[in-house]
């Protein structure tokens, strides 16, 4: 089998964002088995259908890398109980079509979702947004496991970077569970043509 592409997506711009800290984790768990690489998204321009076609080279770029990956781990903050606007803005790019004839970018990918916050209640709530969204897109969520991590500042190593402590086991379930989820997508693939239709069992 190729070596899988996962392209995780930080719903956080902050340089010393605790999502992109979770993400650079789960990527030092996986990169022996599969490339792993960070979106990053910070050119795309806000959504605005008159700017929407020919779209922006940014939003090109974007789709490219959405369309080659195998799978999106999306490591979401919690803004007043939603995800964040930055990240909703570059799904709704991605949810355009791309031409007449291509559709967009997300439907069908498999999808994980992770997230860190500093309050006790954790990214559950962006979570549960997150998910109402991407599964509207038609995208092959992986549901469970997902990963909250609440209370990050009990998380913190003595530079106040995220050093992961009792929930590390959780990302490592996390992160075996989607590489496994994503392989058998491809492997149904594989062995279905299109004329038994989509293939989703898990
Ligand atoms: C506009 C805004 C709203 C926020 N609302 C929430 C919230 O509803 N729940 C929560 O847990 N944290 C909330 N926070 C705090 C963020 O979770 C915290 O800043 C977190 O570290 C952001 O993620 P990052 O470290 O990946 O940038 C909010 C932060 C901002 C800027």
């Amino acid at each position: 089998m190729k070596r899988i592409k996962i392209l995780a997506i930080v719903g956080s711009l902050r340089k010393e964002s605790y999502n992109r800290q979770l993400a650079l984790a789960a990527k030092e768990i996986l990169e022996n088995r599969v490339d792993f690489s960070i979106l990053e998204y910070q050119d795309v321009p806000l959504m605005n259908e008159d700017v929407e076609f020919p779209a922006p080279e940014a939003v090109k770029r974007v789709r490219e890398e959405v369309k080659s990956a195998d799978g999106i781990w999306f490591f979401t903050p919690e803004y007043n109980h939603f995800f964040p606007g930055v990240l909703k803005n570059l799904i709704d790019w991605l949810s355009r079509p791309v031409s007449d004839e291509e559709p967009h970018v997300l439907a069908g990918k498999p999808a994980a979702i992770s997230g860190v916050s500093p309050a006790i209640t954790g990214t559950s709530m962006a979570q549960d947004h997150l998910v109402t969204l991407i599964s509207f897109l038609n995208m092959d969520v992986m549901n469970v496991p997902r990963l909250v991590i609440s209370n990050v500042m009990q998380q913190l190593d003595s530079d106040g970077k995220l050093a992961l402590k009792e929930s590390y086991p959780f990302l490592e379930k996390q992160a075996n569970a989607f590489v496994s989820f994503i392989e058998k997508r491809i492997m149904c693939k594989e062995m279905l043509s299109n004329k038994y239709g989509p293939c989703r069992q898990s």
